[in-house]
């Protein structure tokens, strides 16, 4: 049978990878790991915005005037996922402070592995806005997509999807699911295994970030 390409966007800056090694390591608590999380999600931030449309400003420089630039008037949305989506929120609006945050509630029934939605606050002007969907775990994809499905039925126009470890079971789930959304990852590991965790993963985002369990 053809194994269909996977449409994922992989970060190797050395800094990213470094990171990602400690936040696997099972013995950093849970403060290292929540700080690890910020920093990954302002450093993936950076790749992620790297399309944003730039225009021309006149700015007075000590010496002369200056012809320069700023991003363009674009709106922008982040979105995380709740519970551990929101582990990402402080690394990725420091770099992008006028982004508007938005809250989806979900987590995946642990007998049926199938997302569950417990809360929704989002920007009023959905529509408007280039989203970036925030969650450190791409596994079974069935949270992400159920996220992004949900988006676009509030009419959400423009998605990309960020997290930290993805497995190919998840990406492929979402590109079925979402052709139109681009997803990044700092890593795309083996596989899932038998309870749907990721192989060899970090263990439970959540937990380890909340200190829970
Ligand atoms: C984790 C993770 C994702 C989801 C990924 O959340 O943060 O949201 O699982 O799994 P999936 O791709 O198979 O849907 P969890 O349901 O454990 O909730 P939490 O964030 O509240 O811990
Ligand atoms: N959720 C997590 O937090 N970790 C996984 O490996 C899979 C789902």
């Amino acid at each position: 049978m053809e194994r269909k390409e996977l449409r994922v966007n992989t970060f190797d800056h050395p800094l990213i990878q470094h990171k990602l090694t400690f936040i696997r390591d099972k013995r950093t608590g849970a403060k290292e790991f929540r700080e690890l999380v910020g920093e990954l999600s302002m450093l993936m931030a950076y790749e992620v915005t790297r399309d944003l449309p730039l225009e021309e400003v006149e700015v007075e420089t000590p010496i002369c005037a200056a012809r320069t630039k700023v991003i363009a008037g674009k709106k922008l949305g982040v979105i995380p996922i709740l519970r551990a989506g929101l582990g990402m929120v402080d690394g990725v609006i420091r770099l992008i402070p006028a982004a508007k945050v938005g809250h989806i509630g979900l987590y995946r029934d642990p007998e049926t592995l199938q997302p569950v939605e417990y809360y929704c606050k989002l920007p009023s002007d959905l529509g408007e806005r280039d989203l970036i969907v925030l969650d450190p775990m791409l596994a079974t994809g069935g949270s992400a997509s159920a996220a992004i499905s949900f988006l676009k039925e509030r009419g959400a126009q423009s998605i990309k999807f960020m997290c930290l470890i993805a497995a190919p079971e998840g990406v492929a789930r979402v590109n079925a699911d979402h052709p139109d959304v681009e997803i990044y990852a700092a890593a795309l590991d083996e596989r899932l295994n038998d309870h749907a965790y990721i192989v060899p993963g970090l263990g439970d985002a959540g937990d380890r970030l909340f200190g829970t369990r």
